[in-house]
């Protein structure tokens, strides 16, 4: 895993170039969690940003282009608007930010701005060349500056026209601050760990994580599963987890990462007992039961009691944690207890804490541990990518230090 770290350590990073009198585009990850009504409830991943869009301004860039991704939106729609973010990060940087629609807007926008001017693009992925990482878009793109920055951490295991196509077409692509410092951190945490590491893994984005666990067997010795991702392990060994949240398609990978576990001597845990109710957002029905027992036309939200007792231990008797996703519906204060119960049990050991995932991070805040844990990546998938051993393409298609 350490050879793909350190080759990722090797990239240019914007400190290593002129930027004076440059166009600069930066690539950054505003996928923050927010409410209902919009409000954001953690802000990390906007302020991690703030040194690089900081850094460009006081070394002279011309103009400062910020293009970011939130949520998995399909189409346009205003649920997904950056517009949500604008005033947090005008706020943050103590300047005004001008939102345009479009990529087609911002040549325009900027002609009206002075020198230094910062123009946010609204949610990239509302574009379908997006994804799709359509040369196109990347083009369009790279044709907005003379030096790409990617700082988006969160989403460099993602090929995408903005995080990884631009660059074939622009001549000048580092690293931004906060991309350098996740790699560093990293690559502390993980170059000499100490053992046993345990990942603990949940949330709800079970599709694009859980192969991953696959390759990540061979980089630790015991593996939590909790959250939605736990329901299709549960289903998968046979249990009728009803109306819970479950990826059928990935029974079988559930079950090969089960077996593959146990020929590699990896410990797998899965919930014992576990909550349930008949609707996480307006529940009017709420039951502890093992995890075999979930009642008919209900779904598991969280660990029960029992799994918390179980899952503290395993905690207890680690030295180095990596924890990406929640345990269950934190959210919702009657099915956050698994999850803030585990972030207070973490906080009182002495073990090296990897926490990684927006989500995962807001809610170790709400617990009031946030400041408890070693180091707080603002990657979910990207750093289980890393713990996989992969170089995440993001950092692939940058300019290289020479050696
Ligand atoms: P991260 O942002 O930390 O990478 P994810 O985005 O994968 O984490 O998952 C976070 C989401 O998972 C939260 O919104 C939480 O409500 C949801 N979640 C956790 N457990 C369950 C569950 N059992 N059923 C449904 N949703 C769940
Ligand atoms: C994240 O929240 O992990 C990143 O913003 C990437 O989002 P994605 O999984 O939707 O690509
Ligand atoms: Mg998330």
């Amino acid at each position: 895993m350490i050879e793909s770290i350190v080759a990722m350590q090797n990239t240019k990073s914007i400190k290593d170039i002129d930027i004076q009198d440059k166009r600069v585009l930066i690539r950054v990850d505003f996928n923050v969690p927010m409410d209902s009504e919009f409000n954001i409830s953690d802000d990390s991943r906007i302020r991690e940003t703030i040194p690089t869009i900081n850094y460009c301004i006081d070394n002279g860039a011309k103009s400062i282009v910020l293009v970011s991704h939130l949520g998995r939106p399909v189409g346009k729609s205003i649920n997904f608007s950056l517009k949500h973010i604008l005033k947090r990060l005008e706020r943050l940087l103590n300047r005004a930010v001008t939102f345009v629609e479009s990529v087609e807007n911002v040549q325009s926008a900027l002609s009206l701005l002075p020198k230094g001017g910062i123009v946010l693009i609204e949610n990239i992925r509302f574009y379908e060349g997006e994804e799709n990482n359509d040369p196109e878009l990347a083009k369009a793109l790279a044709k907005l500056c003379d030096v790409y920055v990617n700082d988006a951490f969160g989403a460099s295991h993602r090929k995408h026209a903005s995080t990884y196509g631009i660059a074939t077409y622009v001549q000048n692509k580092v690293s931004g601050l906060l991309l350098k410092k996740e790699i560093d951190s990293f690559s502390k945490a993980l170059k000499n760990p100490l053992k046993p590491v345990l990942l603990i893994v949940g949330g709800s984005k079970v599709s694009s994580k859980l192969t991953l666990l696959i390759n990540i067997l061979d980089s630790v010795d015991k593996i939590i599963i909790g959250g939605a991702m736990s329901n299709t392990f549960l289903q998968a060994v046979g249990y009728d987890m009803q109306e819970s949240l479950v990826e059928d398609a990935l029974m079988g990978d559930a079950i090969d990462i089960l077996r593959s576990a146990k020929s590699k001597g990896v410990k797998i845990y899965l919930p014992v007992d576990v909550v349930c109710t008949n609707d996480p957002k307006n529940p009017t029905d709420i039951k502890i039961t093992p995890a075999q027992d979930v009642p008919q036309g209900m779904m598991s939200v969280d660990l029960g009691p029992a799994t918390v007792k179980l899952f503290s231990e395993v905690i207890r008797s680690s030295e180095t944690i990596i924890w990406n996703g929640p345990m269950g519906v934190y959210e919702v204060s009657q099915f956050s207890r698994g999850t803030f119960s585990l972030a207070h049990v973490l906080a009182d050991t002495y073990a090296y804490s990897v926490i990684g995932g927006g989500d995962t991070a807001d809610a170790i805040d709400k617990a009031g541990e946030k400041d408890n844990m070693s180091f707080t990546s603002t990657g979910g998938g990207a750093s289980l990518e890393l713990l996989e051993g992969k170089a995440l393409p993001a950092f692939e298609v940058l300019e290289k230090r020479d050696q």
